[in-house]
């Protein structure tokens, strides 16, 4: 199978770790059969690889089903754009062939010139604290639209009151970084208000009101797939705060960041990676010490497709995904980079965590038990290195084709999660995939 068959109108991909899982793959491979694909919260901090053929294809804002020509994208309101970069972004995909059938909503939050200078300035100024940020301005324009003087896109095509929230946005945010921050930011304000209005006149012709396209597709019976960013220990709220990202990317969000009611959610699909990398700063329970960490991260690429950064990398957590399942309301997971975890002698697995001699099976509040979490394995025997041909015939078999080491590994996860893994992944490309 090279696409995914999905019968459900309105289906959800959210990442379960910290970023990175391969959402991008995962929603390439339904988006073919969905009408509308759609992201909901989250800016150019996101970095998505769809690969197809051997074509390498890196995206940021705009969603992954570009590639097929049936689903129209859509940027919801509770997504932040960078207009610069997402301008970029479309020239980018159109000098490749691809020409998005874009949809922006009205109301997303613009990325503004002193959010990117803020969030240099604010790493240094958290320290520990810091999530170790993209350098996006994700914090700084989420901050605005709660402090009310964010821009949002449609202010982009009415120049008077643009001006106006302008003033208040600028001058605020100027302050900040030159006096609190001690970052250095001397872009008059006429430059941003003139470039800007120059922004909006380009993406004028994808701008609309999305939640309203959405709420008649759904009524028309269309089919509809949501592709989260991030992952849920990143979430701002169920995350490992602060060390996260600004936005919520928990399944509900979707009515939020995409002004669709919750009530028709048929299949909400959690992707998880076979081990878990991070990109940031965070304690990290499971992570590998440099010279374990440098083999996984070398085999499974594990480099930031947005930033670059090295990834750290570890074994699986299952108190991480459990937390997941359980507040995402997961119908199934979908397992990623198996083909990665191949040639290991021993795979750990961590069932829980120990702090202060006590056992933790959820992902506790405190800061303070989770620097001091320590994982509690249980170890399972790998399974021999795979050449391609192996996996290729694993692919045409399907589950009962892997070895049995592979699938007394996704056994294990989905017992102790009591979740269904339904999607097994093994390899980069869109039909390396197995549906069970
Ligand atoms: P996303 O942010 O969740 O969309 O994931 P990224 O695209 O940032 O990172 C996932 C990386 O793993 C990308 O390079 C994908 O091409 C790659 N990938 C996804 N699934 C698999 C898989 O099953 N096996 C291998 N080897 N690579 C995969
Ligand atoms: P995708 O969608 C991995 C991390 C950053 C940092 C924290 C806050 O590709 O999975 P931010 O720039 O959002 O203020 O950074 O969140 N982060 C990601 N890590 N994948 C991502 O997106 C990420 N988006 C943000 O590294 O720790
Ligand atoms: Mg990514």
């Amino acid at each position: 199978m090279t696409t995914g068959n999905n019968q459900s109108q309105i289906t959800i991909i959210v990442g379960t770790q910290w970023g990175d899982e391969g959402k991008g793959k995962i929603t390439d491979f339904f988006a073919g059969q969905s009408d509308y694909v759609v992201r909901f919260h989250g800016g150019n901090n996101a970095g998505h690889t769809v690969i197809v053929e051997g074509d390498v294809y890196k995206l940021h804002l705009i969603p992954s089903g570009v590639l097929y020509d049936r689903p129209i994208s859509i940027i919801g309101n509770g997504t932040v754009i960078d207009p610069c970069a997402l301008i970029k972004e479309l020239d980018k995909l159109k000098t490749r062939g691809v020409n998005p059938r874009l949809k922006i909503s009205y109301r997303a939050h613009v990325i503004m010139p002193y959010h990117i200078a803020v969030d240099e300035g604010l790493t240094g100024h958290q320290g520990a604290l810091a999530a170790g940020s993209t350098k996006r301005g994700i914090a700084p324009v989420y901050a605005d639209k709660m402090y009310r003087h964010g821009i949002r896109m449609i202010d982009l095509l009415e120049p008077e009151i643009f001006h106006e929230k302008l003033e208040k946005s600028y001058s605020f945010n100027v302050e900040l970084v030159n006096k609190v921050l001690g970052v250095e930011f001397d872009t008059p304000m006429d430059d941003i208000y003139q470039d800007y209005i120059q922004y909006g006149a380009r993406l004028k012709e994808y701008l609309t009101d999305t939640s309203l396209e959405l709420g008649q597709a759904l009524k028309a019976g269309k089919q509809i797939l949501f592709e989260g960013a991030q992952g849920l220990s990143l979430d701002v709220d169920h995350g490992i705060y602060p060390h996260t990202t600004s936005s919520n990317m928990v399944a509900g969000h979707i009515a939020v960041g995409a002004g669709l009611t919750v009530r028709s959610i048929d299949r909400i699909i959690g992707i998880a990676k076979a081990y878990v990398s991070r990109v940031g700063i965070s304690p990290f329970p499971t992570e590998l010490g440099e010279t374990e960490a440098k083999v996984l991260r070398d085999k499974g690429g594990e480099y930031g497709t947005t930033t670059g950064r090295p990834r750290r990398v570890g074994w699986l957590d299952l108190v991480q995904l459990r937390q997941a399942v359980r507040v995402n309301g997961l119908t199934e997971l979908t397992l990623t980079k198996l083909d990665i975890l191949s040639g290991f002698e021993k795979l750990p697995v961590c069932v829980a965590y120990e702090a202060r001699g006590k056992r933790l099976e959820e992902v506790p509040a405190s800061l303070e038990l989770y620097r001091q979490a320590k994982p509690v394995y249980k170890t399972f025997a790998g399974w021999d290195e795979l050449t391609p041909d192996q996996i290729n015939s694993m692919i045409q078999a399907g589950f009962k084709g892997l070895p049995q080491a592979m699938q007394n590994y996704i056994r294990f996860i989905e017992d102790v999660l009591n979740c269904p893994i339904s999607i097994i992944s093994l390899g980069p490309e869109r039909h390396q995939t197995i549906v069970r």
